[in-house]
This record gives structure tokens, sequence and C-alpha cells, in this order.
């Protein structure tokens, strides 16, 4: 069912450091970073040859990452995104399967304008995964 691996994604405690070492150090292609005031993120996206990375710093009063962020200071790997060609068939095949939707279970536009869901890391080997419909 799962396609591509669209991007892993990277919480990290200051997002101009991360975007440096990802250019100099590492000789990736970095973009400009992007608030994505919905989710409670900045967002800069990296593009590599066969999948992207991207480093989430928090946005705002109630982001999500700073919780993460507290727990692992240094920062590290917040989620996994993986490609489906359909969510809600993909969604409840997964319910069926016993696994937990985060949420109010509805797909939510996520940062590249495509419909996108989470499902609850303990149902996945402590990982967070995003699906994302492409
Ligand atoms: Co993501």
């Amino acid at each position: 069912m799962i396609g591509r691996l669209n991007h892993v994604a990277i919480a990290v405690p200051d997002l101009e450091a991360a975007s440096e070492q990802y250019r100099s150090a590492l000789g990736a292609k970095v973009g400009a970073p992007q608030a994505e005031p919905d989710h409670g993120v900045t967002v800069v996206f990296i593009e590599l040859p066969n999948t992207k990375i991207e480093l989430l710093y928090p946005l705002g009063e109630n982001s999500p990452i700073q919780g993460f962020l507290d727990k692992n200071p240094s920062g590290g790997i917040h989620h996994v995104c993986y490609e489906v060609e359909d969510i809600i068939a993909a969604r409840d095949h997964l319910k069926d399967t016993g696994a937990r939707v985060l949420g109010s279970g509805e797909p939510k536009i996520g940062a590249h304008g495509k419909p996108v869901l989470f499902l609850h890391p303990k149902d996945f080997n402590g990982c967070l995964v995003e699906l994302e419909q492409v």
C-alpha cells in the first residue's frame, strides 16, 4: 500500500545552524524557512536526489515540536512520511488493523499542500508515521 518515502522530518533546536550545516557541511540544496502556523512549525525543506528532509522548528505557543525538543534538547528524528495513493482507503485499512489515527482522524492539508494523516507512534515501533496522498 505505501509508496515512496516522501520525507524524513528532523526537529532541530536551531533552525539557522541546522540549515547551514546541511548546506555547507553536507552540500545539500536547502530551501528558505517557511512558516506553517496551522501546524505550529517553521519548516526548511532540503531536496535530496531520492527524498526530502524537513527541518522542523517550533512556531507559536502550542507547537507540537516544543514537547519533543524538551525531551530531546539536541533534536532528533520526529517522523517519517510515506506516500499513499488514496489516503481515505489507507486510513480505513489501517484502522481495520487496529492502528490509531491521531487528531480527528480526518486528513489535514500538510506542508506540501496535500492531504496528510498521522499514525500513533506506539502502533509503529515508536515512530510517528505521516501518510501523504500524492
Ligand atoms: Co512531515
